[in-house]
Formats: structure tokens, sequence, C-alpha cells
């Protein structure tokens, strides 16, 4: 009774919605009303119409937006989703896909919606097919098995959250991550999840130990029934191309039970060109307990630094190997290592833990980043001279230098599909956040962003310019359609810019999972051209 009422509320409430769609009269118009009428319908036979929003439904905005940390893509030019389904169970995820084969409606998955491009929850110029997305923000339970040294996390939980329950559950255990916080886990583990840890540990894919995926048949596999293939393209071959990751096993790592962290910012009159080129030779090579970024902002070098050790050991360190820099022990502070994941996602320790299950990123902003590898030191008249041109500019940009060397390079380049590995001094972001929504603030924000990363071209890695997939940036190329699944060749364009000699076999693993191409977006790993014979 109850589920025929239901049913029939959420039929009127779509064909409402379908007269709205399909007021321009065209043919394919019609054929996309059928499909999203179909999978509207399919959904409402297992998934309660409380977790489905539609554009005709009151809480479709407010959920549009609850994660979507770009807002050039919720302007009102990008397409929308025909829905959106909140899963509340691994089924909803199954059946989601399922319905969506059936009816011809694509899914994109989100975590916890921070992709650079948006493409979790908007699409850009991809053939206008209708899509919707699949929100997993309400699967994040986090189990923590501290004797194991072991925790299974959800997709939709974020990086903070993790951070705060192995916090929690051992002062001597942590996990390698990103910075940012609200970042989810869904996302940031496909594409690797690099941060302070990645020096002594590796990437987060690196430390995956198995994982729940629903493939695009709506299976639900683990490592053993997936196979070591597809287990490995998921482990950073970034999000979306292979199936839904419901959740990862992953290993902790030891930490001591007290660690330092560092903060200290130079101004151009107080050295900070000269710092910068320095620090290029210092930080790739200090002991892997040592990560040490630096941030650009305003002119001012922020240096911030984790170290595995107390104080002490640390200026005795860079006394040693970066005097320069002139660390006393004041600059630095003994924290917990979860406090230490407050420092890099807060800049300061004076917030609690309690700060990191915080899931809001409000207020959100629009953003454009593009990021380099490089790979021998840039020169310090180079450096001189973006300083003076660009960074003095107000629409300059953040520009975040993170070093890589330690594990990173003795890890080899096809462990993973994420390949930057030896021979990588740092990798450089210039990343523009602004808030003002005109249409001149983002020419102006967007253009110097582009402007500097042209400028830098003969400084940085080539052949190919490499990026790490989760900075991603869509200026690299976009996916064509060759027939109905996207073209290999074309895709190569950036494929092998995140993926280097690694891209070849991703797109085997998509043939052999999902050789329809159901799972794909602006930049969705391709499946191997039929022909062998083409251009590969
Ligand atoms: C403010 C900020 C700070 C950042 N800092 C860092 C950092 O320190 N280190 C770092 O490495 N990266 C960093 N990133 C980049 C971040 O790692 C990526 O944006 C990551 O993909 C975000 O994951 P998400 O789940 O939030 O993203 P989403 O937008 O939800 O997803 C990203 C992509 O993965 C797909 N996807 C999401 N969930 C799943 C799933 N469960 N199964 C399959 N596909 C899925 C989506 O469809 C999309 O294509 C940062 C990003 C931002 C915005
Ligand atoms: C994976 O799934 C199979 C059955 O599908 C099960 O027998 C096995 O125990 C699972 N493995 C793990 C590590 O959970
Ligand atoms: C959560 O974070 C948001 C965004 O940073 C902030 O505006 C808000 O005040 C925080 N909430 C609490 C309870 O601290
Ligand atoms: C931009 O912001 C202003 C002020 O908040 C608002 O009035 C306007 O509608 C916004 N424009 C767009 C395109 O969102
Ligand atoms: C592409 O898909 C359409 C509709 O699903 C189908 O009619 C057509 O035959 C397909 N074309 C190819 C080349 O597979």
């Amino acid at each position: 009774m109850a589920r025929t009422r239901r049913t029939t509320m959420l039929h009127l409430v779509l064909t409402l919605y379908i007269l709205s769609v399909s007021g321009q009269n065209t043919l394919s118009n019609l054929g996309h009303s059928a499909a999203i009428h179909g999978f509207l319908g399919c959904l409402s036979a297992d998934i309660p119409s409380g977790l489905i929003q539609t554009p005709a439904t009151p809480s479709y905005s407010a959920l549009l937006l609850s994660t979507a940390r770009n807002l050039r893509y919720i302007l009102p030019d990008t397409s929308k989703p025909v829905g959106i389904i909140a899963a509340a169970e691994h089924a909803h995820v199954q059946t989601t896909v399922r319905c969506g084969r059936r009816h011809g409606v694509r899914v994109r998955v989100r975590s916890g919606g921070h992709d650079y491009e948006g493409l979790s929850y908007a699409s850009v110029h991809l053939h206008n097919e209708p899509f919707a997305v699949l929100d997993l923000a309400a699967l994040r339970a986090i189990h923590v098995d501290p004797a194991r040294a072991e925790a299974w996390a959800e997709s939709g939980a974020t990086v903070g959250e993790l951070y705060y329950a192995v916090g929690a559950a051992s002062r001597s255990l942590g996990f390698p991550a990103g910075s940012c916080p609200t970042m989810g886990i869904g996302g940031h583990l496909s594409g690797g999840g690099f941060g302070s840890l990645a020096r002594k540990y590796g990437l987060s894919a690196d430390n995956v130990l198995d994982a729940l995926v629903v493939d695009a048949d709506g299976r639900l596999m683990n490592r053993s029934s997936m196979g070591e293939e597809l287990f490995w393209a998921i482990c950073g071959g970034g999000g979306e191309s292979f199936g839904v990751v419901l959740s990862w096993k992953v290993r902790l790592v030891p930490v001591p039970e007290t660690v330092t962290v560092l903060s200290i910012t130079r101004s151009r009159s107080q050295g900070a060109v000269e710092l910068i080129t320095k620090w290029q030779e210092v930080a790739p090579v200090l002991p892997q307990e040592v990560y040490l970024r630096v941030l650009v902002l305003n002119q001012q070098a922020n240096f911030q630094a984790m170290f595995l050790g107390r104080c002490g050991g640390l200026h005795r360190l860079m006394q040693y190997r970066f005097p320069e820099l002139g660390m006393t022990e004041q600059d630095c502070e003994e924290v917990s290592w979860v406090q230490s994941t407050v420092f890099f996602g807060f800049s300061t320790t004076s917030m609690p833990p309690e700060q990191l299950l915080n899931r809001s990123s409000n207020p959100s902003y629009y953003l454009k980043a593009k990021s380099d590898h490089v790979q021998d030191p840039i020169a310090r008249d180079v450096w001189e001279s973006i300083w003076a041109g660009w960074l003095d500019k107000p629409e300059a940009a953040l520009l975040m230098l993170d070093p890589y060397g330690g594990l990173m390079s003795s890890i080899s380049p096809s462990e993973t599909p994420f390949p930057h590995r030896r021979g990588n001094l740092y990798q450089i972001q210039y990343y523009s956040f602004w808030y003002d929504n005109g249409t001149a603030a983002a020419e102006k924000r967007m253009s110097w962003v582009r402007g500097l990363y042209n400028e830098m071209e003969p400084y940085v890695s080539s052949n190919p310019r490499a990026v790490y997939v989760n900075y991603r940036d869509l200026d690299l190329g976009t996916n064509e359609l060759d027939g109905n699944v996207t073209s290999y060749h074309k895709a190569t364009v950036w494929g092998h810019k995140y993926f280097k000699g690694n891209f070849k076999r991703l797109a085997a693993v998509k043939t052999m999972v999902d050789p329809h191409d159901f799972f794909r977006n602006e930049q969705s790993i391709p499946p191997l051209p039929r022909c062998q014979n083409d251009t590969l």
C-alpha cells in the first residue's frame, strides 16, 4: 500500500519534471525524456523516494550544492543532473547502476565533491547526455582495527573523519593522505592521495589492501572476486572509469606519539626567492621523516613542515641542511599526529581535532587550478622574474610546492597507475580561488593561471608535461566519441600526462570491465580500440 502510494507520488513528480524539461520539442529531448522517465521509475522500485531528488523536488538544489566544491560548475549554464540519488545502502548503488544501464542514463559518482573540474556533479560538454549523480555522502562508516593496524572506510567518509577515527583509536598510528579534511575518501583514494606522510609511506593508494566495488553490471565485488588488474586500476587510475568503489580497506602506518609541525613565513625582502631556490635542492632529499612544503600567497612564502620526531631533532636537522631558513625552536610545535592533520587542514594547531569532523566546506569558492612536475631545480633568476612579473598581481593564485623523494622515489612507476615517482623533485600547483561570481573576475583569475602555466613550460617536465590526476585539469583535453565509446586515440592526449606508460594498461582494464563505456566523463579512461590496427 505505502509503496504504491509512494510510487504514484513519484510518478506525478516525474511527469511534472519531464514536462518542464521537454519544453523544446526536439526528437532528442523526447528520447531523453523517455530515458529519464524510465530511469526514475526503475529506481523507485528499490529506492525510497525520499532519497531521490529531481529538479522538481524541493531539496534538489540544496543536495546538489551540499558538497559542490567548485562553484564554477554550479553556474546556470552548466548542465545539471536529471536526478540525485542519496544512496543509503549498497543495494541503492547497485540499483542505480542497473537502472542507468537499462535506460541509457549515465551515472556520475560523488563522494566528497572536491573534483577540481566538478566532474562528480556537472557535465561540461559531454554530448548533452542525461546523467544522474550518485551521492555517496551518507555511506561513510569507518572501522579502525588498531591491533592489526588496518581500517575499513566507506567512500562517503571524509579524509578528516578517517584521520579523527585513527587518532581516537591510537596515538601511534596514522594514515597517509592529503591535507584538506573535507575531501571524500572515494575520489581521493581513486586518484592517489598525496600528503605529509608521502615521503615516508607513499600515497593513500599505495596503502589500500582491499576494496568493495560495484561494476557496470551492478555486481558487488571485493579484491579476490574483482581480480588484481581491476584492483590495480582503482588504486590511482582516477575516479569514475571502472565502477563505484563503496569502501576501502587500508593499511595504517606507525607514527611517533609526538610529532612536530613547523611554520615559517618569509617575504621577498626576507629572502623568500633565495629560500625557494635552495628549498628545491633540499626538500626532496631530506630524510623521509621530514615533509617540508611551501605555500606562496600574498607575496609571502610559508614553509610548513611535519617531522616524525621532536622539535629539537628537526631544529638540528634544519641547522645542518637548511640553515638559510633560520629556524628556531620557537617556530615548531610538538603535537599528536592527528593534531598535525589539523595543522595542515586549517594552518593552525589551536583547533580541536573535532574540527576534522566538520564536513562543511561552505563557503565554497570558484576554482581553477593547474599543476606541474619539476625535475631540475629552477634557477633563481626565473623565480625572481615570476615573483616580480606574476605574484605581485592582485589576481595572483596560491602556489603550492610539494616535495617528492623518500619512499616516493623507490616505488616503481607501474606499481600503481600513479607514475610520478623517481626523477621528480616536487610538484607545483597554481591554485586560484575567488568568491566573486562575475565573469570578469573569473576571466582574470583563469587567464592568470593559464598564463603562468605557459610561462613555466621550459622549466618543468616535458614529453609528457606530467600532471597528477587528482589535480584534474580539463585544459589538457577532453574525451570525444568514436562510435558509441570514448575515443582511445583522442584520450591519449590527456591520458599520457596523467598516467604515462600506465595509460594503455588502464584502457585494457576498462575494456575488460566496462567495454560499453557506461562509466564515462570528460576525462574517463576509454576502452582500447576494437580494431587493434588503430593507432595506439
Ligand atoms: C581544497 C582541496 C584540497 C586538496 N588537497 C589535496 C591534497 O592535499 N592532496 C591530494 O592528493 N589531493 C588534494 N586535492 C584533490 C583531491 O584529492 C581530489 O579532488 C579528489 O578526487 C577528491 O575526492 P572527492 O571524493 O572529494 O571528489 P569527488 O568530486 O566526489 O570525485 C572525484 C572524482 O572521482 C569520482 N569518484 C568519486 N567517488 C567515487 C567512488 N566512490 N567510486 C568511483 N569513482 C568515484 C568522481 O566521479 C569524480 O570523477 C584537493 C582538492 C581540493 C578541492
Ligand atoms: C571476497 O568475497 C568472497 C566471496 O565473494 C569471499 O569468499 C571472501 O572471503 C571475500 N574476501 C575478503 C577478503 O573479504
Ligand atoms: C564548519 O566549517 C565551516 C566552513 O569552514 C565553518 O563556516 C563552520 O563554522 C564550521 N562549523 C563549526 C561548528 O565549527
Ligand atoms: C551574483 O551575486 C550577486 C550578489 O550576491 C547576485 O545578486 C547575483 O544574482 C549573482 N549572479 C549569479 C549569476 O549568480
Ligand atoms: C550505438 O548505440 C545505439 C543505441 O544504443 C545503437 O543503436 C547503435 O547501433 C550503436 N552503434 C554502434 C556502432 O555500436
